[in-house]
């Protein structure tokens, strides 16, 4: 089995979507509050502003073709990269689907290696994917199934693939993600920490875990860039102050809180708006 990835949280380029107008009205949700689309809006210029201009990352920023695709701006579920493969997936919700050709026009172009999930069969939504530097845990959700999870093995063979059962969450990121090498960021509830037990039985690796106090909180994006060392962008202390209280503690992270009250209404968490890759710079 593969040891930690060389390079695990290296990143040089974003690809990140345009907000588009119909998020507010018919992007899909588990809720009911009304999205404020101009503060959505402020809160991912925000968002996008932290990765290109305090972080220094090429952002590359697709269209968003404003009535037809309501959830794109939550790029993260139209693929999965990682070295130098992107897995164009097949998303859960069949209205999601088309969101797919942008991305894969952006990463094409990027020169990374792209696979396709072609199979009918096969579901998968990135924001089911964690990937530890080690290995994947996949969740079976409402979105994303068994066929989708072995395509995804078949992509990534260098890493082992495992699965998670997700109930009541929409992703398996819903209520975990990194928040450094070896460091899993947890929620504290029962079936968040339920799925963190199944993660460690079924791991060779052993894994440090920051527990986050609300689930959605322990949704986070770490980086390691040069000459910031290890980065951290997570929920404001005006969202979630106890989860905000554990994340201050992290001493050697670069802490960057990024709101994202507006687009959580619509099921979006901060690692939702963004593919993270690693590529020389001035392709
Ligand atoms: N609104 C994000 C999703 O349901 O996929």
């Amino acid at each position: 089995m593969a040891g930690l990835m060389s390079g695990f949280g290296s990143f040089t380029h974003a690809v990140v979507r345009a907000l588009p107008q119909s998020l507010a009205k018919e992007a899909l949700r588990t809720g009911s509050l009304e999205v404020d689309l101009l503060k959505a809006q402020e809160e991912h210029d925000k968002y996008v502003s932290v990765l290109k201009h305090r972080l220094g990352l090429e952002v590359v920023e697709l269209p968003p073709r404003t009535r037809a695709l309501p959830d794109c701006v939550f790029v993260e579920d139209a693929a999965v990269v990682c070295g130098d493969t992107a897995l164009i997936t097949r998303p859960g919700a069949e209205s999601r689907r088309k969101e797919t050709e942008a991305m894969k026009a952006a990463l094409t172009e990027l020169g990374l290696s792209i696979v396709e999930m072609t199979d009918e069969s096969a579901t998968l939504d990135g924001g089911d994917v964690l990937f530890t530097g080690r290995e994947f845990f996949v969740g079976l959700s409402m979105r994303t199934n068994q066929r989708g999870a072995e395509i995804l093995a078949d992509a990534f063979k260098d890493y082992a693939v495992s699965t998670v059962p997700v109930q009541d969450r929409l992703h398996l990121k819903s209520f975990c993600s990194m928040a450094g090498p070896g460091l899993i960021a947890i929620g504290a509830s029962e079936a968040a920490q339920k799925a963190l037990k199944i993660m460690q039985q079924m791991s060779d690796h052993n894994y440090d875990k920051l527990t986050l106090p609300d689930d959605l909180a322990a949704n986070c994006v770490y980086m390691n860039l040069p000459s910031k060392g290890d980065v951290l962008l997570h929920c404001t202390p005006e969202e979630f102050p106890e989860s905000a209280k554990v994340f201050e503690k992290l001493k050697d992270h670069m802490l960057i809180p990024v709101s994202n009250q507006e687009k959580v209404k619509v099921d979006g968490a901060l690692t939702c708006c963004s593919v993270l890759v690693n590529r020389k710079k001035n392709i």
